[in-house]
């Protein structure tokens, strides 16, 4: 049985309980929702990839409640120190060397030298962490593979009766998940493009290297951050990439004004708006998938999205729920 709670008090206080007890809670953050686990227990940390059906390698973010937590599990840098103070609490992570003191269980971070932090703004979030008074270790909230949850339905169609709690903490603000940057090795290295842009990033830091798809697998490979997998956040159904028509067998996910003739329409902005977009991708993705079959629809068509802003990890996600499949 899988609880259904609340922000009341008394939930985040049970929930924290049941983190405690070593079981799985869900919760929103601002970004997507996270399934959370007692990051230094690896017993509860290895619930969280057997209850994803996610491969054992790949290692997961661990949140705080506050910098000053996370970095005394890590040996910030002063990029990481100026990133902090301008983005945390919020939808960015750090990659960095873990301490040798630090608590971590290995298994949540795949048994690399580096640890994946994060500050989450969502009340939420923060009021769970502040109950468990230790970190939390939370992937995103959906089976491995599938589409990232944004609201606590979502969760539960992939998950109920697989986890001991889920906190209905609304819909996601952001919609994508939060930016992975790599400040390890010698420069500045954007992992996976999210809710913090690109571009933000560059202003508070100066230049960083990213999206050149063979370094990317090259990062992959070397398990530097193999949650980068080229296919991922799939959809059940085929998605098509830029799509300015539909086929008569196919459901459309729009960005603006759609062609003429879609037999089924998910509109992501009207006003082509990306932030909006990006807080609406997933919804459309997990509506259309339920909904085309219904229709008799047997693929998904989405609309160009331009790649500056949150357009970059709009596209990053599509192209990988687009990719064939392993
Ligand atoms: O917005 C988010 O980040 C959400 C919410 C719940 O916080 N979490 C999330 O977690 O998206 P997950 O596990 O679905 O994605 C974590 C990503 C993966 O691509 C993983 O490979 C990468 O971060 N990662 C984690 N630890 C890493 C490490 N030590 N080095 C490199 N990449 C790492
Ligand atoms: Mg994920």
């Amino acid at each position: 049985m899988t609880a259904l709670l609340h922000n009341a008090d008394r939930d985040i206080i049970r929930a924290a309980e049941m983190l405690a007890r070593g079981n799985l809670v869900a919760f929103g953050t601002e970004t997507v929702y996270g399934l959370g686990a007692d990051a230094q227990s690896p017993t509860a940390v290895a619930k969280i990839f057997e209850a994803k059906g996610r491969p054992h390698f790949n290692p997961l973010i661990c949140h705080y409640l506050t910098a000053e937590a996370a970095f005394a599990h890590v040996h910030p840098t002063p990029a990481a120190e100026q990133l902090a103070s301008t983005f945390w609490p919020g939808p960015l992570t750090l990659v960095l060397p873990r301490r040798v003191t630090c608590p971590v269980a290995l298994l949540a971070g795949a048994g690399l030298e580096t640890l994946a932090i994060r500050v989450p703004a969502h009340p939420v979030a923060q009021r769970l962490l502040a109950a468990f008074g230790r970190p939390i270790a939370a992937p995103s909230a959906n089976r491995s593979g599938r589409i990232s949850p944004t609201t606590a339905a979502h969760v539960l169609a992939q998950l109920e009766g697989r986890i001991a709690a889920i906190i209905d903490s609304g819909p996601c603000r952001v919609g994508v998940e939060s930016t992975v940057l790599d400040l390890s090795g010698d420069a500045p290295f954007l992992l996976r493009p999210g809710g913090v842009t690109l571009e933000s990033l560059e202003a508070a830091i100066g230049p960083i290297r990213h999206g050149i798809s063979a370094e990317r697998a090259e990062a992959s490979r070397t398990l530097r951050s193999p949650g980068l997998l080229i296919s991922h956040y799939a959809p059940s159904l085929p998605l098509r990439l830029n799509a300015t028509s539909t086929a008569p067998h196919e459901a459309l996910l729009a960005f603006g004004p759609p062609p003429k003739n879609a037999a089924l329409t998910y509109q992501l902005s009207d006003s082509q708006n990306l932030t909006e977009a990006a807080a609406r991708l997933f919804e459309g993705l997990h509506w259309l998938d339920a909904t085309a079959p219904t229709r008799h629809l047997t693929a998904i068509a989405a609309m160009p999205i331009p790649t500056h802003a949150l357009g970059r990890a709009i596209n990053d996600r599509l192209s990988r729920a687009a990719a064939p499949r392993a």
